[in-house]
């Protein structure tokens, strides 16, 4: 049988070929990888978000045959980063979970940003997270979080 090759969370995986199943049921039935969130399921949320070879994504419409030989992370891969610790830190010390259904996407909508411009403006910021719905917060403390985050130390991003 036909295979799709690719890194998830470092590892090298080989996934039976069906590329066009969508990629956040591969990581959610496949590989127990939950921390991507099913929301709207029309790539509009932010709730399942991924970084495919950096680049953030939304795993809800993305289809198995776009992560081929791709590095792919989810939250629970980059848990164990220095990155995660200060953007989770300074997400807890601005008051910016609530429910905490957005906050996996957040957090990696914010080390998308973090890797590509390490002192963002307010604006980048905004743009960066714009992609990821928010219901509880109003977004203040969010942009104040991934700020915060920003101006930590050394960038470990
Ligand atoms: S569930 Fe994927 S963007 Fe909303
Ligand atoms: S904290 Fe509830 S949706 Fe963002």
């Amino acid at each position: 049988m036909n295979e799709i090759r690719f890194w998830l969370n470092g590892k090298e995986v080989h996934h039976p070929y069906e590329p066009t199943k969508r990629l956040l049921d591969v990581l959610r039935d496949h590989y127990s990888l939950t921390g991507a969130k099913e929301g709207c399921g029309e790539g509009e949320c932010g709730a399942c978000s991924v970084l495919i070879d950096s680049l953030i994504y939304p795993a809800c419409i993305t289809p198995l045959a776009h992560v081929s030989n791709a590095q792919v992370y989810t939250i629970e891969g980059i848990k164990t980063l220095p990155s995660y610790a200060i953007i989770e830190e300074a997400f807890i010390e601005e008051g910016a979970v609530q429910c905490g259904i957005c906050t996996p996407g957040m957090v990696m909508a914010t080390l998308a940003l973090l890797k590509k411009t390490p002192h963002p403006t307010l604006e980048q910021i905004k743009d960066g997270i714009s992609g990821n719905l928010c219901r509880c917060t109003g977004y203040n403390m969010i942009v104040k979080a991934v700020l915060r985050a920003s101006l930590k130390g050394e960038s470990p991003w």
